[in-house]
């Protein structure tokens, strides 16, 4: 489709595949209600439990309703509060800590984030800077009060609208409708500055993932994993550098998935679950359009 090749891709990237999400019909909220249905039955959750449920994402379904209200519409659950949360890639990072925060506050007793994006539905797959590089995909989590101090213990998180250009979909929204002169033109694709999001997501996301270590006293021993956002694998090396965190205890998935946008980081925890140990202290880190970034400290709550 593009004039490209696995090597440049590989080497710059750390990309090899992506999962497309291609029957007709299908959108970014069947991937999250699969998702959520997965995490019911392995939690031995029933739907009724959850009293909020969030969506991260940037691919919704449409502009309105929230894709939230329809994944629960397919989990047959509804009257509950369910809302999108908007912050591109660093979007499960915001859900997961307002989740938190509901439940720390009393309001709620279980909540499940989703991170889900069909990234797919806004690249032009004639743009070789951007259609190497994204995915399809969703993930979701399961939040529940507790007693023990575990959890989502503390984030950092940031954004910074003056990025909005170099990282941004041209039309379709408020500014620019849709015409027939925006699709002509490809406005309703992902634009992108690779190399200035490349500086401001090494340096912001690195900022944030040893700034959340200092102020919670972590040693790189002390941290069990650092699960990043999957941009690009040298961001992620240079974070987990930053961190002084040997290979061993990064997440890295990006080969098999592309980014996902909000779906990388459930992703990750999705498929390191069965590592994961009761009280390992984890860093989630992501930097996203908007700019957005962050980095939230979790400590695991069981063995799995
Ligand atoms: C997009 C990205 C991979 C490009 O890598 P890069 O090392 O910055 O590459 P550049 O943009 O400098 O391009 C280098 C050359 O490769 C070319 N190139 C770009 N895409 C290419 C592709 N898919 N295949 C082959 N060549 C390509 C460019 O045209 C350029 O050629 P030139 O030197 O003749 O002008 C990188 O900038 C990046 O990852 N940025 C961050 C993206 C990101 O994380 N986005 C999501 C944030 S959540």
């Amino acid at each position: 489709m593009v004039d490209t090749n696995d090597e440049w891709i590989l080497s710059r990237t750390g990309i090899r595949e992506r999962r497309i999400l291609k029957e007709p019909g299908k959108a970014t909220s069947d991937m999250a209600t699969e998702a959520v249905k997965g995490l019911l039955k392995k939690t031995g959750t029933d739907v009724s439990e959850i009293e909020l449920l969030i969506v991260a994402t940037t691919t919704p379904d449409m502009q309105f309703p929230a894709t939230a209200n329809i994944v629960c519409d397919k989990l047959g659950t509804n009257h509950i509060m369910s809302y999108d949360i908007g912050a591109a890639c660093s979007g499960f990072l915001f859900a997961l800590t307002t989740a938190s925060k509901f439940i720390e506050s009393g309001t709620i007793k279980k909540a499940v984030v989703v991170g889900a994006d069909k990234m797919s539905s806004i690249i032009d797959y004639t743009d070789r800077t951007t259609c190497v590089i994204f995915g399809d995909g969703a993930g979701a989590v399961l939040l529940e009060a507790t007693n023990e101090e575990t959890g989502v213990l503390d984030a950092i998180l940031k954004s910074d609208g003056s990025g909005r250009h170099f990282l941004h979909q041209k039309a379709g929204g408020s500014l620019q409708p849709a015409t027939h002169e925006t699709v002509d033109n490809k406005l309703h694709s992902v634009y992108q500055e690779g190399k200035t999001v490349f500086k401001f997501a090494v340096t912001n996301m690195a900022n944030a993932a040893e700034e959340i270590m200092k102020r919670n006293n972590l040693t790189s021993e002390d941290v069990a994993w650092l699960v990043p956002h999957q941009a690009n694998k040298r961001i992620i090396d240079a974070t987990a550098d930053r961190m002084g965190l040997s290979p061993e205890k990064v997440m890295v998935n990006i080969e098999r998935f592309g980014n996902t946008t909000a779906a990388t980081i459930p992703l990750c925890l999705w498929e390191w679950e069965n590592k994961l140990k009761k009280d390992d202290n984890i860093v989630l880190a992501a930097f996203g359009g908007g700019f957005t970034w962050g980095a939230t400290y979790v400590k695991w709550s069981y063995n799995s």
